[in-house]
């Protein structure tokens, strides 16, 4: 940031500059394009204002040398000033969600629906931190979160990016996590982006960018007050929602982005909107084009179509469709905000203090993950007091999840739709020849690498030498064994490949009802039963409890399920969420080196079709929202 600059002197500043630029080059500020769209060439040629890296788009061998030689390409070809191009620096932005969790070795986060469980905003914005600095050493500026979503109902299959199911632990996370990021502005800053504006939690069914109804007072004391603590802490973007409110699309919502946004809460950073999220406000994209353009949109995030894009814009403005003083009004924003983050003064990413720092995925932030992973266990049944266990007990660890780094990461990790990364899943059953039927919903998980961290049974070997592992707990033996730990759950998935779908609901879109506009996603699944998703995991507890041997069961899931099954079964019941690479903060507590303090940010139901939530009258959960044992029972 330019030092003790006021931001009326910004202003000025981003006004002189709107008056030299022709309307190419302000279009060009609008326009946000996918890096495997777009040359550096291209980005000056066309005057783009910035480069994005969807889920999993991830340059050369994807470390963070890499990253930082990609943005310096763009970042340099931007700030080649010619007699048609105006040097104005791009903003590179990133799905850093639960820490840099594209990039290999980065440190990687419980996804928000643990941090929610943990309940700790000073945490958070020393989480945000770390993330800003892991960020910063790949050369990337920006980052879409934290996400706000307020999740009303766990079919959806984004639940885990919600801290929880009620606004107040999320309105008491966000201003910290932008602080976070944003802090003062200086060196250690990124820009930060909530999202998704607005109620992207609250879709009937919980359908992935479906349509959330319901009045006015709903949406601002559910899904608005969330913001009210990231604006007032200056937070200098946001991005639109692909979900409906009462069936008109955020996208080209002029009240809700214009009208409540930018004048009543005098937001005065930009709006950004989904990928590709203008495209179903119309069957036409040159009507969508202009519709969000007038609605309120100020960037766009146009993944490969942008030059049909900028054409549109162009010839909207041109037919006096969309009036030139909303273009200003977009690129101003645009020019504020890498004003305001001070991206003028900045030297090129490969000239940066942070880029390629030796801090990325250091011990020293790790710690922080495994602190949060710790503080994010929420213990929901310890018969006979099993819980904690001693170290030098003979455990049988199994259960799909036990051993796989990419499992406990869940989705945005490596991959769009995060990773299996078993380093025991080919070996064991090659050697052993039992064929571990993971269920349908495994199938899709492509195999990836999460280097640096330790899985959940990596955690538990490293302190408990009598421990075996065996993933379907087949070789059980009262004789050997004391105790064993199932680790269940989930496998990775993001956003709508993550819905469960019930009855008529069996296809989710992408996007809107608009016929041939339908992206039509297979859902995770048909009902929130575990047993039903994974059969194999009660099968792994009931090898081991069949034998007379009681079981831990660690639940590794991106949501509360129905677990009705699997909790009788077990002596002790641990709801770890999607930890992400720090395992080890799992062993930390179960052989109590930490005490449990989590408590659920979301109603734990007992059976399908049940959505009790969190101040309903009638409230008959499994397990009540701030729900959670410990060891020490005063607390
Ligand atoms: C996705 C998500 C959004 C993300 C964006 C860029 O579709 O809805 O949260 O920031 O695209 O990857």
């Amino acid at each position: 940031m330019e030092q003790n600059i006021t931001d009326q002197e910004l202003q000025k500043k981003a006004e002189t500059l709107l008056k030299k630029m022709t309307l190419d080059q302000k279009i060009g500020q609008m326009t946000q394009t996918e890096r495997m769209s777009i040359t550096p060439a291209e980005v000056k040629e066309f005057h783009i204002g910035s480069v994005l890296s969807g889920g999993g788009s991830c340059p050369g061998e994807n470390r963070p040398k890499d990253w930082v030689d990609m943005n310096d390409a763009y970042w340099a070809a931007s700030m080649e000033a010619d007699e048609n191009h105006l040097a104005i620096p791009l903003i590179y932005g990133v799905d850093a969600i639960h820490g840099h969790n594209n990039v290999i070795g980065a440190t990687i986060f419980p996804h928000n629906i643990g941090l929610g469980a943990a309940n700790d905003p000073e945490l958070l914005e020393r989480i945000a931190k770390v993330t800003a600095r892991e960020i910063l050493a790949t050369g990337v500026e920006w980052t879409f979160a934290p996400t706000l979503a307020v999740a009303r109902n766990n079919q959806w299959g984004r639940t885990y990016e919600s801290y929880s199911e009620d606004p107040e632990i999320v309105q008491s996370y966000a201003g910290r996590f932008v602080k976070g990021l944003q802090g003062d502005m200086g060196v250690d800053s990124v820009v930060g982006c909530v999202k998704h504006w607005v109620g992207d939690g609250g879709t009937t069914y919980g359908i992935d960018q479906g349509d959330t109804r319901g009045n006015d007072e709903e949406l601002s004391r559910i899904h608005i007050a969330p913001y009210y603590p990231a604006l007032a802490e200056g937070v200098l973007t946001v991005m639109a929602s692909f979900n409906s409110w009462n069936g008109d699309k955020c996208h080209g919502h002029r009240y809700l982005l214009t009208d409540v946004l930018k004048n009543e809460l005098e937001f005065e950073g930009f709006i950004i909107s989904d990928w590709d999220g203008i495209d179903y406000l119309s069957e036409s994209y040159y009507e969508a084009v202009g519709w969000s353009t007038n609605a309120g949109i100020d960037m766009f995030m146009v993944s490969d179509k942008w030059r049909e894009f900028i054409a549109h814009l162009k010839s909207h403005v041109q037919n006096g469709t969309v009036p030139i003083e909303r273009i200003d009004d977009a690129v101003r924003r645009i020019l504020y905000v890498k004003l305001k983050y001070g991206l003028f003064e900045k030297p090129r990413p490969a000239d940066r203090y942070w880029s390629n720092h030796d801090s990325f995925g250091s011990k020293e932030h790790r710690e922080v993950a495994r602190e949060s992973v710790r503080k994010s266990l929420v213990l929901l049944k310890n018969e006979n007091d099993i819980l904690p266990l001693k170290k030098n007990a003979r455990i049988l660890v199994a259960g799909k999840n036990a051993d796989d780094c990419g499992h406990q990461c869940g989705g945005f990790t490596v991959a769009w739709q995060g990773v299996s990364d078993s380093k025991t899943i080919g070996r064991e059953f090659i050697e052993s020849g039992v064929s571990f039927d993971y269920g349908s919903a495994n199938a899709a998980v492509q195999k990836g690498t999460i280097e640096g961290g330790t899985s959940i049974w990596e955690g538990i070997k490293a302190v408990a030498p009598n421990a075996v592992l065996n993933l379907d707990g087949s070789v059980a033996d009262s004789d050997e064994h004391d105790v064993g730990i199932v680790v269940v759950g989930e496998t990775p998935y993001a956003e709508g490949l993550g819905d469960i779908r019930a009855g008529d609901n069996t296809i989710v879109e992408m996007g809107s009802m608009i016929k041939g506009l339908m992206k039509v996603l297979a859902p995770y699944g048909h009902s929130l039963i575990l047993n039903e998703l994974h059969p194999e995991d009660l099968r792994a507890i009931k090898n081991i409890t069949d034998k007379g041997i009681p079981v831990v069961v660690v639940l590794v899931s991106g949501r509360t399920l129905i677990i009705e099954k699997e909790l009788e079964a077990s002596s002790a019941f641990v709801a770890a969420w999607l930890p992400g690479s720090e395992g080890q903060g799992v062993s930390d507590v179960l052989f109590g080196d930490s005490d449990f303090q989590g408590k659920l940010s979301f109603t734990w139901q007992k059976k399908v079709g049940e959505n009790f939530l969190r101040g309903d009258e009638h409230y008959e959960p499994l397990f009540p929202y701030g729900y959670g044992l410990s060891y020490n029972k005063q607390v």
